[in-house]
This record gives C-alpha cells, structure tokens and sequence, in this order.
C-alpha cells in the first residue's frame, strides 16, 4: 500500500464515522422528549429530584449509570417494588433492612419527600433505555409470564391469585397494580415455603406494609399459591 492509499482510507474512513456518529448523536437528541416522558415531568418529579440531591441518594445508588455502586440501581425500581415498598424503605430503612449486610441508613426525610421521591422513581422508571438493566427487564417478565399463562389451564396457585385479590397491590405479567413488588420479581428471590410463611403473617417480616394477612387460608392453599409465584421466575420459565 502507498502512503497516499493509506492517507485515503485514514481520513474517509474517519471522515464517514464522524459524519454517521453527529448524524446518530442529532437523531437521539430529537427524540428526548418521547423517550423520557417529558409530558409527564411535573412539579412532583422535580421535587423529587430536588430531594433525592439534596439527601445525596446517589453516594450510594446509581439512576441510569450514575452515583456510587455500594446499594441497589434506582433506575428500574418503581418496576420492580412498587409504591408501597418504596415508601416504608424510605419511611424507617432502619426497620426494613434490618437483616441486611448493607445498612441503609434513617435519612428522616418527611412525608412530603418520601411522596415526591416515590414520584420521582416512578417517572425514572417509565424512561425509555432500551430497557437496562436487563435483569430488571419488564419487558422480558411481561413475555415470560404471558407464556407461561398461555394456554394451559390455570394452576390452582394462579386461581387463588386472582380470587385472593392480590393484583389489587402486586403486578403479574400485564396486570395488576404497583403498590408491593411485581410477583415475577418475587419469584427471582423466593421460594415456595418462603411464600407461603409470609402469607400468615406479612407483618412479621415487614412490619408497617399495607400487606393484609392471609391467615384464612389454609396450609395447602398458601403452598400452591407459593409454589404459582415461585414458578414465574423466569429461568424456570426458560427464558434465558
Ligand atoms: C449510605 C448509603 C445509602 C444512602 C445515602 C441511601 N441509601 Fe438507599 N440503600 C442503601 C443500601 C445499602 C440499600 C440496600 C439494602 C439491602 O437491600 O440490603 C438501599 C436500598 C434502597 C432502596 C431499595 C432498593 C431495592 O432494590 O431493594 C431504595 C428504594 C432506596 N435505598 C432509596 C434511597 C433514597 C431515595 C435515598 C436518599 C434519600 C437513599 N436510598 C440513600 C444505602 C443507601
Ligand atoms: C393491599 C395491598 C396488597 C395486597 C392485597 C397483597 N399484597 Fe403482597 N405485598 C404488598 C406490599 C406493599 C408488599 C411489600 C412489603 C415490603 O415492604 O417489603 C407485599 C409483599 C408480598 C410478598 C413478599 C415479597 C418479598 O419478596 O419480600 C409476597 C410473597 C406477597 N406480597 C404475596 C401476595 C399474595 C400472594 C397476595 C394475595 C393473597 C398479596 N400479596 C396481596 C401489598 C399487598
């Protein structure tokens, strides 16, 4: 190759990323506004924003990428607690992860912050990312459980779910509602046993919650409904 070929492919090849990059980089910023839900930015994320600097969150956390990497990411946890959860562990962390290795520590923020936080989260969590992190995927749990729903006739577990009104507080697949953690999110950590211990008597393992007991249940009852919820882990499920 002569020095003058080399020049060549130096700078056209140079030339044409730089153009593709500005060109891609213009593109993005085009569609902030879509991708964050800037409709939905009112005075209650802002506040909440304001909050979450303000108690410096972030030391610890990280919301898409950025802060420390000592507690869990922020980004996407609205998606998988939900409103109520979020709001005890902000309430009395001390209570909360009492069990823990890693202290959260009482940041006595007041009502207002702890509702404007929670707001916060949740409009962090709607923010189109191409859905990172992937194990906090929505997406992928949505696909998973409406596959694994398909079909078959329901479990004995699933039928309780539905009839115990437990989608009035948890997500499952396309439903539900966002007050306690979605089930599939559950699933990943909990077993079966597990389940259907803390269905007695919620208050034990998470006191202040709005979660009623089952205690009218019967054993057999709680185990299939544990067993329904420990099935929707997804890698059980088999999506890899
Ligand atoms: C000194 C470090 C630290 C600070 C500051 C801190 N946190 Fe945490 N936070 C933690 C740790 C550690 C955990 C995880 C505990 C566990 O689950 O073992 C946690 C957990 C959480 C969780 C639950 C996450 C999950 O996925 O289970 C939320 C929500 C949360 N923090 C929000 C906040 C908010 C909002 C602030 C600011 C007001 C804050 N944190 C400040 C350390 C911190
Ligand atoms: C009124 C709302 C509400 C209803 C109804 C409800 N839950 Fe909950 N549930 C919650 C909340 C909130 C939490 C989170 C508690 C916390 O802060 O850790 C929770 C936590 C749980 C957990 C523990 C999650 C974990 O990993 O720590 C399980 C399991 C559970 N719910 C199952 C059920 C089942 C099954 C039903 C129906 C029989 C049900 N819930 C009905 C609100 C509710």
């Amino acid at each position: 190759m002569t020095e003058r070929t080399a020049k060549w492919i130096f700078w056209v090849g140079t030339l044409s990323s730089l153009v593709l990059f500005l060109a891609l980089t213009f593109d993005t910023h085009g569609q902030f506004a879509a991708l964050t839900n800037a409709d939905k930015l009112d005075e209650q994320v802002v506040a909440g924003k304001r909050a979450f600097e303000r108690h410096n969150c972030n030391d610890c956390h990280t919301i898409l990428g950025f802060g420390g990497y000592y507690a869990p990411d922020l980004t996407r946890v609205w998606t998988r607690l939900g409103e109520d959860s979020i709001k005890r562990r902000l309430r009395s962390p001390e209570v909360a992860f009492a069990d823990s290795y890693r202290k959260m520590p009482q940041q006595n923020l007041s009502a207002q912050e702890i509702d404007d936080i929670t707001g916060y989260l949740e409009w962090v969590s709607a923010i189109e990312n191409n859905d990172w992190p992937p194990q906090h995927s929505e997406r992928r749990w949505k696909r998973s459980t409406e596959r694994l729903m398909a079909g078959a006739v329901l479990s004995p577990g699933a039928a309780l779910v539905n009839q115990e009104d437990c989608l009035s507080c948890h997500a499952l697949g396309e439903r539900g509602e966002r007050k306690g953690p979605r089930l599939e999110w559950i699933a990943a950590r909990r077993d079966a046993r597990w389940i259907a211990d803390y269905l007695v008597d919620p208050q034990a393992v998470a006191p202040g919650s709005e979660m009623p007991a089952s205690d009218h249940l019967s054993v057999e009852q709680r185990q299939m409904i544990g067993e329904f919820i420990a099935s929707l882990d997804r890698r059980g499920g088999g999506d890899s």
